[in-house]
């Protein structure tokens, strides 16, 4: 499979996510392995969105989150749940829009470069599957047009599992 690198215009957000949510479920499609999907559901994230240092997976495996498929600098392997940004999404199940990480208690700072991140919890069949995380060097980064995008990006996600 061949997959061409698009250009998006994120000065129009949710037309930008919505030309994603299609590009995302055409490069999922067919294919229900959870380490492939996520691999390429972040690579297509990072490649499009401007202004991210870090985009990727953690998976909830045994009580914990756990690295998963990523693109950006190696990171942090292990969070528990109710720790740092991410594990606090997981624990309440619901989006962290974070504009300024230095500002959140707790903050598990794995990348000095971020200052601002988004959690996005990852829900299948009512159980925590992990968390979608993106990070960016630039405070402030994302907003509520990032938030509606990166969920519609994870349902898909989700959905292509099965
Ligand atoms: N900053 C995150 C840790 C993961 S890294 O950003 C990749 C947090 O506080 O949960």
């Amino acid at each position: 499979m061949s997959h061409a690198t698009q250009t998006y215009d994120f000065s129009k957000p949710d037309a930008a996510y919505a030309q994603l949510a299609r590009e995302l479920t055409g490069l999922l499609s067919g294919e229900r392995d959870l380490v492939a999907n996520a691999a390429n559901t972040s690579a297509l994230i990072y490649d499009a969105l401007p202004d991210l240092n870090w985009a990727g997976f953690y998976l909830y495996k045994s009580g914990e989150l756990v690295l998963g498929p990523f693109q950006g600098k190696p990171a942090c392997v292990r969070i528990a749940i109710g720790m740092g940004v991410c594990g606090t999404s997981a624990q309440r199940r619901e989006t962290m829009l974070v504009e300024d990480v230095h500002a959140f208690p707790g903050h598990i700072a794995c990348d000095s470069a971020s200052n601002s991140e988004i959690v996005v919890p990852l829900m299948r069949n009512g159980e925590l599957l992990g968390v979608l995380d993106l990070d960016s060097p630039k405070l402030r980064r994302f907003t509520a047009a990032d938030q509606r995008g990166l969920e519609a990006l994870a349902k898909i996600f989700i959905a292509s599992l099965g």
